[in-house]
This record gives C-alpha cells, sequence and structure tokens, in this order.
C-alpha cells in the first residue's frame, strides 16, 4: 500500500495540502499563513488585487455584470487584458455569470522546501493569495471560489467547487478561462488535438496567427517580456490546450472524453491551477519553481529508494533499424545482447540497461495489436530472471519496460503482476509507452463497449497517476513516453521521475528529412522543459547512423551538442543511447557521459535565446563539480561566457569537449576536441559552437596552492 503521511504541521494549515510536509523538509523560516478576516467591505468593493511579494506582478478581479474577470500586469504595465472566468456544465446551467462576492480572504506564505531530486535542491515557495468566495445569485445559490496566488516569477489561479446541497455530482461541459494577452508577441508552439500528441516540431509564429496549442505555451513581447501559459496540479481534471479567439485573445479548451464532456467531476473538487511564469530574459523562465510549489507536498513517507541514475539499452538498434522488438533472427532482446549492454554498464558505471521487446506480443502489427502484450511473459531468448540475476552481480539494474500501445484496460489488469514482478527483480526503474494517435487510446466499459481517448483527457490523466501509485507502492520509478504533460506531480510523486512528451532522439533514427533541425532542442528548454524533466535519451556519437540500417537519416548535431545536450536537457534518468562498440572507439568523449551528474543542488542559466541557443550551468548534488552545457542551432556561435558561479578564490580543473574547428552539424559532426584548462571565477571562457554544435565542460575544484 501506498503509505501516506498523516502529520500536519499546523503553522502551515493555510498552504494546500499540508500532510507531507515533513517528507520534504519544510522549513518554516516565516510562514506568513495569515489569513485576514473576511472583510465585508472588500468583499463588496468591485476589485479585489493581490500582488507578488515583491509587488512586480498584480491580479485584479472583478464581477462585470455578475461575471468573473481578471487581468494581470507587471510593473504597471498590463499583461492580460480583462479575461472570462467560468463554466458550462453538462444539462445544468453556466457558472460563469450572475455572481455576488460572499466572502474575500487573504493569505500569504514563506516556506522552503527540499525536493529529493530536481534541479535545485531547495525550492521557497513565496507567494501572495487571494480567495474569492462566489455565490450565483439565482434560486440554486452555487457556490464557486476562485483562488490567486502571485509569486515573484508568476501567477496561477485555479477553482473550488465547494460541497453543496445544489451542485454534487457534476460534468463541464466547458472551461472558459481566458487569456487575453496585452500585447502581439512572438510565440513557440506544437498543435493540439492533433494526431501525435506532444511530438512536433516547435512552431515560431506571431501570437495572433496561431491555432489551437499545447502548452507550456511560450512567448516573448517585442520588448523582450517572456510569458508561459501552462498548468499546475493536474490530477484529476482533462488537460488544458489553448485555442486562439479574436486577435491575441486565447481560451482554455479542455481535452474531451469520447462523449464529449470535458470533466467528470463530484464537489469538493478542485481544477489544476492555470499558471502564468514571467521574466524578463528567456532564461529566467527556467528558473521558475512556482509550478512544483502549486502542487501537493510529497506523498510518500519513504523516498530512500528513488535514485537517479544512467543508463544504457538495448533500444537504438531498434529505431536504428539493426535489430526487431519482435521475436525471430533480428530480435535484439535477446539474453546475450543484453549481457553485453550489462558489462558494458558495469565497465563504465551505467546504472541501468533498458530492454525493450523482452516481453511477449510485439510480433506483428504491435501498434495495432496492443492486447498481445504479456507484462510478466519474457520471450523464450530472454532469460529475465537469469538476467536480472546477472546485472545485481554486476551492480547494474535491468530498466523494464512496458509498451501499451494504448490498450488500457488490458494493461491495467495486468498492472500489479507486472509491477510486484519488478520489484521482486530488483528493477528500480520501468520506461512505460503508450503508441497511439489522436483520441485512439483504448477504453473499455463495464459492459465490454469500446471508446476512444485522448492521451491528455481526464481518463489518461486519472490511469498515468494510478501507475505512478502503483508502481511508488512496489518501489519503482516510472519514466513514461507518450505521456500526460507534467504539471509539478513529481513533488507529489516522486518515483514519477521523467518523461518524454517531446518529439525525441529517436526521430532521428526514422524520420529521413523530418529529423529534428538542430534547433530543436534550443526550443526544448524554453517550452517542453518548463514542465518537468524530459527523456530526450541524448548521447548518440556515430551522427550519420553508418551502423544502422537507414542510409537517410542522421543526427542533426555535432558530437559536442550531444554531450552538452546532458547539462542543457534535465532529466535524473538520462540514457546513452548508442552502442558499446561505438563508444569504446571514443572514450575520451564517452568520459563525459560517465562524469556528468544527473542530480543538481543548483542550476544556471547564463545565457540564452529561444530557439537560437543556450548555456547552461548546474552543480552537482553533494559534490562540488560544476557542469556547464551550451548548444546552438544551425548558426555558429562565438559566447564569452564569465565563470563567475565558479566559488570565489578557488582554482578549477576545467575538461573541455568541444567542437573542433573545422566541425559542421552536417559535414563534419564527429569532429571533436577534448582539452583541459586552470580557470577560476573571473575566467572568461570564449565558447565557441559550430554550426548545429556545442561544448561540455566539465569544472572539478582543485586544492588550494
Ligand atoms: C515510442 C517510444 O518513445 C520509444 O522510445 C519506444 O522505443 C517505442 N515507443 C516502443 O515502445
Amino acid at each position: 500500500m501506498l503509505r501516506i503521511r498523516l502529520a500536519v504541521v499546523a503553522t502551515l494549515a493555510l498552504v494546500a495540502a499540508a500532510p507531507c510536509v515533513a517528507a520534504e523538509n519544510v522549513a518554516a523560516e516565516s510562514v506568513a499563513a495569515s489569513a485576514a478576516a473576511d472583510k465585508t467591505a472588500e468583499a463588496q468593493a468591485g476589485t479585489h488585487a493581490v500582488a507578488s511579494p515583491d509587488g512586480v506582478l498584480r491580479v485584479e478581479f472583478s464581477l462585470v455584470d455578475g461575471a468573473p474577470r481578471y487581468s494581470a500586469s507587471r510593473m504597471g504595465a498590463e499583461i492580460i487584458g480583462p479575461s472570462r472566468m467560468g463554466f458550462k456544465l453538462v444539462d445544468a446551467p453556466a457558472m460563469d455569470a450572475g455572481f455576488v462576492v460572499e466572502s474575500v480572504q487573504r493569505n500569504s506564505a514563506d516556506t522552503t522546501w527540499t525536493q529529493p531530486w530536481g534541479e535545485v535542491r531547495q525550492v521557497r515557495d513565496h507567494h501572495n493569495e487571494l480567495r474569492i468566495a462566489l455565490r450565483q445569485k439565482d434560486h440554486r445559490a452555487r457556490r464557486l471560489v476562485v483562488v490567486f496566488r502571485v509569486f515573484n516569477d508568476g501567477l496561477a489561479f485555479r477553482y473550488e467547487f465547494p460541497k453543496q446541497p445544489n451542485l454534487g455530482e457534476f460534468n463541464i461541459a466547458d472551461e472558459l478561462t481566458e487569456f487575453a494577452f496585452a500585447s502581439e508577441a512572438q510565440c513557440w508552439w506544437v498543435p493540439a488535438f492533433d494526431q501525435n500528441r506532444y511530438e512536433y516540431v516547435y512552431n515560431q509564429t506571431p501570437l495572433s496567427e496561431a491555432g489551437k496549442v499545447q502548452t507550456p505555451f511560450t512567448l516573448q513581447t517585442a520588448d523582450g517580456l517572456c510569458l508561459s501559459v501552462h498548468e499546475a496540479a493536474l490530477t484529476d481534471y482533462s488537460s488544458m490546450a489553448l485555442t486562439r479567439g479574436e486577435g491575441t485573445k486565447y481560451g482554455a479548451e479542455l481535452y474531451p472524453w469520447s462523449d464529449g464532456t470535458k470533466v467528470r467531476a463530484a464537489t469538493p473538487f478542485v481544477s489544476p491551477w492555470r499558471t502564468v511564469q514571467a521574466a524578463d530574459r528567456p532564461g529566467d523562465l527556467l528558473a521558475s519553481t512556482m509550478i512544483l510549489n502549486l502542487n501537493e507536498p510529497c506523498q510518500l513517507e519513504d523516498t530512500s529508494w528513488i535514485k537517479p541514475g544512467k543508463y544504457v539499452g538495448v533500444w537504438w538498434e531498434m529505431h536504428v533499424g539493426r535489430s526487431t522488438w519482435g521475436s525471430g533472427e533480428k530480435h535484439g532482446a535477446t539474453t546475450e545482447n543484453t549481457k553485453r549492454f550489462i558489462d558494458f554498464a558495469a565497465k563504465y558505471g551505467f546504472d541501468g540497461v533498458l530492454v525493450e521487446g523482452w516481453n511477449v506480443g510485439w510480433d506483428g502489427n504491435w501498434m495495432e495489436n496492443g492486447e498481445k502484450f504479456s507484462f510478466t511473459q519474457p520471450y523464450p531468448d530472454f532469460d529475465l530472471e537469469g538476467l536480472a540475476a546477472y546485472a545485481a552481480e554486476r551492480g547494474v539494474t535491468l530498466v523494464g519496460h512496458h509498451e501499451t500501445a494504448g490498450a488500457i484496460a488490458h494493461y491495467e489488469a495486468q498492472l500489479d503482476d507486472a509491477m510486484r514482478l519488478y520489484n521482486r527483480l530488483g528493477v528500480k526503474a520501468v520506461k512505460t509507452g503508450y503508441v497511439e494517435f489522436a483520441d485512439g487510446i483504448d477504453r473499455i466499459d463495464a459492459d465490454g463497449t469500446r471508446h476512444g481517448e485522448w492521451h491528455h483527457g481526464q481518463f489518461m490523466v486519472r490511469h498515468y497517476r494510478r501507475v505512478a501509485q502503483k508502481a511508488a507502492e512496489n518501489r519503482v520509478m516510472v519514466i513514461a513516453h507518450e505521456p500526460i504533460k507534467d504539471t509539478g506531480i513529481r513533488r507529489t510523486l516522486p518515483n514519477f521521475i521523467s518523461r518524454e512528451g517531446a518529439r525525441g532522439q529517436e526521430y532521428n533514427a526514422w524520420s529521413g528529412d523530418g529529423r529534428n533541425p538542430p534547433s530543436h532542442t534550443t526550443v526544448l528548454p524554453f517550452t517542453r522543459m518548463l514542465s518537468g524533466p524530459i527523456d530526450f535519451t541524448p548521447g548518440v556519437f556515430d551522427l550519420k547512423l553508418n551502423s544502422g540500417d537507414r542510409p537517410n537519416d542522421q543526427v542533426s548535431t555535432t558530437l559536442a551538442k550531444q554531450l552538452a545536450l546532458y547539462v542543457v536537457l534535465y532529466s535524473p534518468m538520462q540514457m546513452a543511447v548508442d552502442f558499446p562498440e561505438v563508444y569504446e572507439q571514443k572514450l575520451d568523449a564517452l568520459q563525459f557521459i560517465r562524469d556528468v551528474a544527473v542530480d543538481w543542488e543548483e542550476s544556471r542559466v547564463l545565457d540564452g535565446q529561444i530557439g537560437d541557443y543556450i548555456v547552461v550551468a548546474r552543480r552537482q548534488r553533494g559534490g562540488g563539480d560544476w557542469f556547464l552545457g551550451a548548444i546552438t542551432d544551425e548558426h555558429g556561435r562565438v559566447l564569452p561566457t564569465l565563470l563567475g558561479f565558479l566559488d570565489r578564490g578557488r582554482r578549477y580543473k576545467a575538461e573541455i569537449y568541444r567542437d573542433a574547428n573545422d566541425a559542421h552539424w552536417d559535414t563534419n559532426p564527429e569532429a571533436y576536441v577534448v582539452e583541459e584548462q586552470t580557470v577560476d571565477a573571473n575566467t572568461v571562457l570564449t565558447l565557441r559552437l559550430a554550426p548545429g554544435g556545442g561544448q561540455a565542460i566539465r569544472f572539478t575544484p582543485l586544492p588550494p596552492e
């Protein structure tokens, strides 16, 4: 059973769902949770405002003829104009008008909590809150509470439906939340309600020209202000896409169930938080911890078994066509092949070996035949028990794999047994997969009727959470592919350690001219990565894919850029995808992947422009080493970079992995140089990045002279 901490920390009673804060070592420095009593005078006044602790951001709420509206400003300038709030319900009057304010409450909090793993160890939750209780004036007197929280790095709001006589079970037909952006901007987006989940190359268009977009949705105005719209704590609701209305006004559009209903609910009920992060520099968006702060504290009593790590695996070879998931002559997941990877992992210090295609069910068109998968029965040429033991003897563990092809009922029926099996075999992480398109996820009613659902609808939001909880009961971490987007749930369930949710490395193996362009990974940090860790799977050294069966494919980066991705694209579980024999030809470059940390004390974006380049530095958790990753798009760049993040007065050895002077993502991708230099906090390093290139550096403190 998932054991949930119940110790309530009294001083935090006003911070949402305080029960588990002890697990996060909350330092209640100044918990100013000062719930001001309802102020009748304020409740009756027209406008209610709340500002961020630093006073930079401000949100205003008002009722316009009984209809709720909010707007937001930053340093006095409007960023979101008056925007609608509320709901249309199925077979019931809407909750978008006819309201009066019943009460207004103000709270604030300033706490710091510790992540079990993350981009930063300590997270400060510093915000002001405004709660406005509304009541509809008609005979039903239905109540809705709108809660705003304003942080220095962004604003958020959600809806609470209290328990009440005239609203019990109800279905949401539409959420009417709007984001009326105050000015034109450039925006970066992937389409919503399309075939391929979140797996697209990002579009860049004016705000007034995008259509239906997924979140995180990032924009930058002409004067440089960066905003990103997303959501937090998506626990039992449909995910929110945005649809453009007139000009630069966008509205929430929820993914529907197959019957058209958007959300099935019963009071008391809360929506996820709608979030808008704001920063003057694109890189500062990445420093925002608001999404995590809006999630419930950790629900797991013991998180000591959750360990970040690096893995290799029987995986890239299927994508480049060297072997198959299915059984037969080319079967990749054989005992012998897996031993080869385990030996390699043990020799070079990797923690895990992923093996896909180990279980019965892959033969034929597996995408169409999800109901053939067994999650406990290995193919006869894969000695599961023997390999788990072989790995354990060498200090390595197998990384499990559950591809469902969207056959959810079939998977859920085996979930208990499958997770228990992994627990017994010491498998610490499972990669899950949901290869299915658009609304093709299979839901089966009790009477056997089949329905097609979206990956992003409430049905699947519940499923992903159920899997994470079942995995936690069995001390298994989850890396989900074709996932629901991250909305900070990793705070509550830290075993949900990473996920794909983007066009990953695999597209470079089989999509020919449709492969990821060099700019792709310079957009991801400012968009997809704002939601959380990404299992992008870097580490290709054979960039022209000479060892595979894909003459028209290649990876459009230099080798040094592949190394830099380990620092730039954050994931506590990082894969090194290439083959042992490829790595063994370039052991000097492999050294960086062996050394690079996956868990961080702190992270800083030193420089960057969305879609052009980014320079990131991170300090290893529990150690003094710093790592730097710099990547560029198709343009070569020279970036003078001050190493001011290093400890003052200390000298460091810099191990530099850079593009050779004649490197180029297309014509000369594997030309790299490994060199050393002694540096300190006053050093300005000139990072020279080839077209489509990058640079990776490890800084190790030197003993005092
Ligand atoms: C898609 C995943 O993204 C990929 O990593 C995996 O190999 C295949 N599905 C098969 O499960």
